[in-house]
């Protein structure tokens, strides 16, 4: 059973500045709900009820977010207004938060090994707030469990097609088809340059990873940017035959950039 979720938020949101400057990037709303609300939301209905949350410097708002407001909440109720705070009040009186700072800044994989002491010894999963999913069906982190309690001896990662000249955005897998939508990882790299990706597949922010993971990043020497990059560390857990990545049925709204933070803006408002 996976039960918890990791959600790397210490990074700083330099593509938004200077929106986030005194704002953490995944406090950023799409219409009138902040980023990492959509994450949580999506972590709930994979049935988790454990948020960990990795912040830094300047991220108090996240948990005043998921917290009380006795004032502003005294203020509203019995108004027009209360029902904005259903969603957000239910979250906080049912689910568990809790925290822990990333000091420097050193990377995915370093961000996710800082979380150990909030994860344990369990499968859990990552969810990048700024990747916003939306589905029709089961989300994205549902389908992603039910993968993995077929093969629980595996970590999941989620992948799309990106148009080739995108791969240095992005970690791009390689691997042979063992179900419909479903890869066996042999080989991962982080960021490459479109005439060495081993392929057209990226990695979006959606994982379930194994505990295994932390003894092998905290082995995994720095890579692309001189930082610690949980692809790296996954490549090592793939060529034990322990990586699946998963295509998923959905969609996906790239909201560290400004383009993509729009159009799931405009997707969301049109949907109702
Ligand atoms: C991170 C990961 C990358 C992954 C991406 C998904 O990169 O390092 O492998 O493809 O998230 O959004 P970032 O976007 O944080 O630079």
């Amino acid at each position: 059973m996976i039960k918890k979720c990791l959600f790397p938020a210490a990074g700083y949101g330099t593509r938004f500045l200077p929106a986030t400057k005194a704002i953490p990037k995944e406090m950023l709303p799409v219409l009138a709900k902040p980023l990492l609300q959509y994450g949580v939301e999506e972590a709930i209905s994979a049935g988790m009820d454990t948020m960990a949350i990795v912040t830094g410097r300047g991220k108090r708002a996240i948990e005043d977010h998921f917290d009380r407001s006795y004032e502003l909440e005294h203020q509203i109720d019995g108004t027009k207004k209360e029902s904005l705070m259903d969603g957000i009040r239910g979250i906080v009186e049912d689910y568990t938060f809790s925290y822990t700072r990333q000091v420097e800044m050193k990377g995915l994989g370093h961000a996710i090994l800082t979380g150990q002491t909030l994860v344990g010894d369990e499968p859990f999963a990552v969810v990048l707030a700024d990747d916003l999913c939306d589905s029709d069906d089961k989300s994205v982190l549902m389908q992603m469990k039910e993968i993995y309690n077929k093969y629980p001896d595996c970590c999941i990662v989620a992948i799309e097609e990106i148009p080739k000249e995108d791969t240095n955005k992005y970690g791009v897998i390689s691997g042979e088809i063992i179900e419909d939508n479903l890869f066996k990882v042999n080989n991962m790299i982080e960021k490459p340059e479109p005439k060495d990706a081993p392929s057209n597949l990226a990695i979006i922010g959606r994982y379930i990873l194994i505990p295994e993971i932390f003894d092998v990043i905290k082995d995994t020497k720095a890579g692309k940017g001189g930082e610690i990059q949980i692809t790296d560390a996954l490549l090592t857990l793939a060529k034990k035959g322990k990586v699946l990545a998963y295509k998923f049925e959905g969609r996906r709204f790239d909201c560290g950039s400004v383009d993509g933070f729009v159009e799931a803006t405009n997707y969301f408002y049109n949907k109702g």
